[in-house]
């Protein structure tokens, strides 16, 4: 076919490898439902020699992203090799100066200098499109910067990290350590190159830092994003959370507040039985709540080769079917330069429940200087929970399990810190905060 769409493949891990597959093995589909074939021309990767399982006859082999981002016969550049900055950054930005379309799975690269790209793709009518950057296989970005258009949203949340819930699932499932956990994740392909990326919740910050943008018409600001990972929640934890009725997920949650944007990334207790409670595995699941659709949630894979080429497939047949000198949607839904500063809400001020684990030496009248505390920081407890200690110092200290009503995040530090200085703590606190999505 004489008009086909030429791609180059910059990076051949687990996606770009599924992509160069999904394209060769469905090229009959794709032409069909495109209406002109979809052809890798160019690719890069790392190293040329690596069995990667996938033929590359006939695709020319680059040595590096820029000289295939800028080559005759690309059509289409197809940024897989993630990282935020070079080559990544120059070579999208290389191929966006010399007109072609490009298509990204890279979050951290979209955080960082998203704003930047998507006006440079707007001045240059091309496509800057990224299905592939939030969510896996899950089409959100469509859905917000799309379909949702006629919607002002007030919340989006959700589960954006496939390594994370896959730790948390099999931790709470098979008992296995959080090292076991993250291994196999790392095996199926799931992980980030360095996975302290997934573990300490930078890949949901900058996945939500997208979805904010998008849903709040504000510039992309990974940086006021409040972040903490799942690297401190242990198996107690787990096993405390089922007994109060709830499961631990790591959540990313962006809210409209008076007083600017509320984003947070951090593991939160979701009631056991509820929807996001449910959504186990690699999966991810995104909420969306806004004033006309109401709330709507969609799930499914949030990681792995296949999932995420599927995203990346998605875009590129959007670009073989645009209309060559027709105006494209802007690449974050509106005008760059109509995105407004993201104004951060203070995370001090954000309300709702906690669950408090502490291990306090057990002696008379630490439970009751316990409840003091919170008292005079007006935090009324739902429940107080002392445990049975395990272990060889058990006569000596006593965990206990507090849940919060409804209080604020300044209140609970506050509170904490006086418990602290109350000298009757052993270790550090744990302070997990309760949500309710939906
Ligand atoms: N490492 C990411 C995850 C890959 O686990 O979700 C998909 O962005």
């Amino acid at each position: 076919m004489s008009n086909s769409l030429r791609i180059g493949i910059a990076g051949l891990g687990t996606v770009g490898t599924s992509l160069v597959r999904m394209v060769q093995d469905k090229q009959d589909m794709l032409a069909d439902r495109c209406g002109r074939a979809i052809t890798v021309t160019g690719v890069t990767a790392r190293s040329k020699g690596k069995d990667r399982g996938i033929s590359l006859d006939g695709i020319t082999w680059h040595d590096d992203a820029h000289a295939l981002a800028t080559a005759e016969d690309v059509d289409v550049f197809v940024e897989l090799m993630g990282g935020e900055d070079d080559p990544a950054y120059g070579a999208v930005k290389a191929a966006l100066e010399s007109g072609k379309h490009v298509v990204t799975a890279n979050k951290a690269l979209l955080a960082k200098h998203g704003v930047e790209l998507a006006a440079l793709a707007e001045a240059q009518g091309l496509l800057l499109n990224y299905e592939a950057a939030v969510a896996g296989g899950i089409p959100i970005i469509k859905v917000m910067r799309e379909s949702l258009t006629a919607n002002n949203v007030t919340r989006v949340s959700g589960i954006l990290n496939g390594t994370c819930n896959y730790i948390l699932t099999r931790m709470e499932k098979d008992g296995l350590s959080f090292e076991a956990c993250l291994k196999d994740a790392q095996d199926l392909g799931f992980a980030e190159a360095d996975p302290t990326f997934d573990i300490e919740g930078n890949d949901t910050a900058h996945k939500l830092a997208i979805l904010t943008s998008l849903a709040f018409g504000t510039k992309i600001e990974p940086d006021a994003i409040y972040l903490e990972g799942i690297t401190k929640i242990t198996i107690e934890d787990i096993e405390a959370a089922k007994e109060l009725g709830f499961r631990i997920k790591l959540l990313g949650i962006a809210t409209r507040t008076p007083d600017g944007v509320e984003s947070r990334v951090h593991p939160a207790m979701v009631p056991l039985g509820s929807e996001i409670a449910e959504i186990g595995g690699v999966t991810n699941a995104v909420a969306v709540e806004a004033d006309t659709v109401g709330s709507l949630m969609m799930s499914g894979p949030g990681a792995g080769g296949d999932a995420t080429a599927s995203a990346a497939a998605g875009d590129i047949c959007d670009i073989a079917k645009a209309r060559p000198g027709h105006q494209h949607g802007p690449a974050l839904g509106q005008p760059a330069h109509t995105l407004a500063p993201h104004e951060r809400a203070p995370m001090r001020s954000h309300a709702g429940g906690y669950f408090i684990r502490l291990t306090v030496v057990d002696k008379p009248g630490t439970m009751a200087a316990i409840a003091t505390r919170m008292a005079e920081q007006d935090i009324s407890l739902e429940s107080i929970v002392q445990r049975r200690a395990k272990g060889a110092s058990s006569s000596e200290q006593a965990p206990i399990i507090l849940i919060t009503h409804e209080t604020t995040e300044l209140a609970i530090r506050n509170a904490l810190e006086a418990v602290r200085a109350d000298d009757r703590l052993i270790g550090e606190p744990q302070m997990i905060r309760i949500e309710t999505l939906g």
